[in-house]
């Protein structure tokens, strides 16, 4: 039987959240040396990934949800943004994470209009990790410089590449 749509959520989600542990991984371990003041920052948002990775298993486990098919693929994909973004330098990060970020908080605002009637549980986890996904968004936002031609193109490929993850993940 299909998955209903609350756990396909989840599953992508999780994915997602493998992946964005890995992003910020990548980048911690580069950042020590082409952007050591942000490696402190990137640490501290690659555990709440952590937690937000737990939160939807935690979920899955309860409902007897297999891990998504994209999972692995997320997380070496994830690791390899991770390390080339930061091998490019601070503006780089921000406007990875800018890029990440924007189309995660998109997702996450149609999932919850789509599961509100239908899927609690999916809707309270969802609604667990918005406010840390929004600061993430902001925090980098606010360090991204406006003036580097090349970030105009970085953000672009970061975000379809995250939307083609998601819906790779939602539909295999
Ligand atoms: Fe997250
Ligand atoms: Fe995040």
């Amino acid at each position: 039987m299909r998955d209903s749509l609350g756990s396909r959520v989840l599953k992508v989600n999780h994915a997602g959240e493998n992946g964005a542990v890995n992003i910020y991984a990548g980048q911690a371990v580069v950042a020590r040396f082409t952007a050591p003041s942000l490696v402190t920052e990137l640490t501290e948002f690659r555990s709440h990934e952590e937690s937000h990775r737990q939160i939807f298993w935690r979920e899955m486990q309860a409902r007897q949800t297999r891990r998504c098919r994209s999972y692995f693929l997320c997380g070496i994909g994830g690791y390899i943004l991770g390390v080339v973004t930061a091998l490019l330098g601070r503006s780089a990060i921000a406007a990875t994470t800018v890029a990440v970020e924007r189309v995660v908080l998109g997702h996450l605002e149609r999932q919850l209009s789509e599961l509100r009637e239908v899927d609690q549980e999916a809707v309270t986890a969802i609604q667990a990790i918005i406010a840390d996904e929004r600061r993430h968004h902001d925090v980098s936002a606010s360090k991204l410089p406006t003036d580097r031609f090349w970030l105009r193109l970085l953000s672009p490929v970061v975000a379809s590449s995250t939307e083609a993850v998601i819906w790779i993940g939602m539909h295999v």
